[in-house]
């Protein structure tokens, strides 16, 4: 008998598989065809903000290369591919008409994608919220979740029929939170009253579109994607314990209650009340706006993480636990809580640990204290240090280990009765990685990024044969 690690295993008939990428991340040409700047642009040419200056003014070209990037998905054979559209190219200042030479650049790479044979899932937002509309205050405004509700109905209403899933947006929580809470993403700041209030009006954009796409495009399925994760004590010390419901609290129910059970969870409340505006933009019937009903659910996940009380560094190391130099991050000093790393266990170039039970453990927990929606794994992969060899090929044997341990999670969470539809790579392309630039590659394809040239690493072959086989 094979052992649980080298079994075949097969999805359920129709698993759809696929790749993900987001739109700043790999299209480029950002003032191509009355694009408008977003906060990622203002961001990211923001002295100190991102590794080396880099910046998505070129990215990998994609918005250039779009024919051949959708012959590399033809070629690579999985039934499905998510992407985000760009708000700045759709309404070049966040608000008014279709800006249409940008929206045309979507309804070619639906179709093309249509004519492959391949369903387009469509994000729309992923993290470029047009500039004027943060010059008046950003996700801390509520006007700018009414805004979003407009884009979203523009978009449907031109590209909703083709489009198979439509999922309104991408990790509300690094929007929010990273954006505004820890500084490290656009738009950088680092104010959690800010933070708190941003989460609202996101998780409020997205009860507004559900409606608004539905109305634009009666057959259409909607959902969002949450980055969530186990969080876990490192010890049963009762300060550890309170820190990690508290980080809990923060990363995965602060989104999930209001979804799913209507109301924001208590403790969180209390433990972020007094901020400005901070929870206090909340108005009477919004609860029940969050709360409409979607079809599916997306999941990122990356890693789980540990953590300790912050006094207790010391106590941690003792019990065998890697504890990195202080950080400063005003979100989880204000949690009090910090991340540590258990040793055993491998990390990505991200320094993130692979640990794959953590996934089942998640979607058991969703169905169990959630929902029992369609799931779809919307992102999950690793940056690791590929290189090309002098034989031009990129063998990236970690990637493909890590993919492989994932999936065997995921078919373990369907054994336990978890209804997992779909699978998409983190990412089609190495792209620029937020923050860390175009130093960690999370591709199947390798990008040269001086040329743009494409390389198909050793994993876009594995993942060819994982998709053929439906399994395995
Ligand atoms: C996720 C983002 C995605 C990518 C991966 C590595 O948080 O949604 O754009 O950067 O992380």
């Amino acid at each position: 008998m094979p052992d649980a690690a080298s079994r075949p295993i097969t999805f359920p008939a129709g698993f759809t598989w696929g790749t993900a990428t987001a739109a700043y991340q790999i299209e480029g040409a950002v003032s191509a065809e009355g694009r408008g700047p977003s906060i990622w642009d203002t961001f990211s040419h923001s002295a100190g903000r991102t590794r080396n200056g880099d910046t998505g003014d070129i990215a990998t070209g994609h918005y250039r290369r779009l024919e051949e990037d959708l012959d590399l998905l033809a070629e690579l054979g999985a039934p499905g591919y998510r992407f985000s559209i760009a708000w700045p190219r759709i309404q070049p200042t966040g608000k008014g008409p279709v800006n249409v030479e940008g929206l045309d650049f979507y309804r070619r790479l639906v179709g093309g994608l249509r004519q492959r044979g391949i369903a387009p899932v469509a994000t729309l937002y992923h993290w470029d919220l047009p500039q004027p509309l943060e010059d008046a205050g950003g996700w801390s405004e509520r006007d700018t979740a009414e805004r979003f509700a407009e884009y979203a109905a523009l978009a449907a209403e031109a590209l909703g029929d083709d489009v198979a899933l439509w999922i309104t947006l991408n990790e509300p929580w690094c929007s929010a939170w990273a954006g505004y809470g820890e500084g490290s993403h656009a738009p950088g700041d680092r104010n959690l009253g800010r933070a708190s209030a941003a989460t609202h009006h996101l998780l409020l954009a997205h009860g507004l579109a559900v409606p608004a796409i539905r109305a634009a495009s009666p057959a259409s399925a909607v959902g969002i994607t949450l980055n969530l994760t186990p969080i876990t004590p490192a010890t049963d010390h009762p300060a550890d314990k309170a820190a990690a419901s508290r980080a809990d609290g923060n990363q995965n129910r602060l989104f999930l209650d209001p979804l799913f059970k209507g109301a924001y969870p208590e403790d969180v409340l209390d433990h972020y009340a007094g901020l400005s505006p901070g929870f206090s933009v909340v108005r009477p019937g919004d609860l029940e706006v969050i709360g409409a009903a979607i079809d599916f659910l997306g999941v990122n996940f990356y890693s789980p993480q540990t953590v300790v009380a912050r006094g207790r560094a010391e106590e941690a190391r003792r019990a065998g636990f890697n504890v990195g130099p202080p950080r400063p991050n005003p979100i989880a000093e204000d949690l009090d809580s910090l991340a540590v790393l258990t040793p055993a266990r491998p990390v990505t170039q991200m320094g993130w640990e692979v640990a794959p039970d953590g996934l089942a453990e998640l979607l058991v927990r969703i169905r169990h204290d959630y929902s029992a929606l369609p799931i779809y794994i919307t992102e999950n992969g690793a940056a690791t240090e590929d290189y090309v060899d002098p034989d031009g090929r990129v063998h990236d044997p970690e990637r493909i280990s890590y993919i492989e341990a994932h999936l065997r999670a995921v078919h373990r969470a369907i054994e336990a009765g978890v209804d997992v539809r779909g699978y998409f790579v983190w990412s089609l392309l190495d792209n620029f990685e937020w923050a860390q630039g175009y130093a960690r590659r999370f591709g199947l394809v390798w990008v040269d990024f001086p040329s743009g040239e494409r390389i198909r690493k050793e994993s876009f072959a594995w993942y060819q044969q994982v998709v053929a086989r439906n399994g395995l």
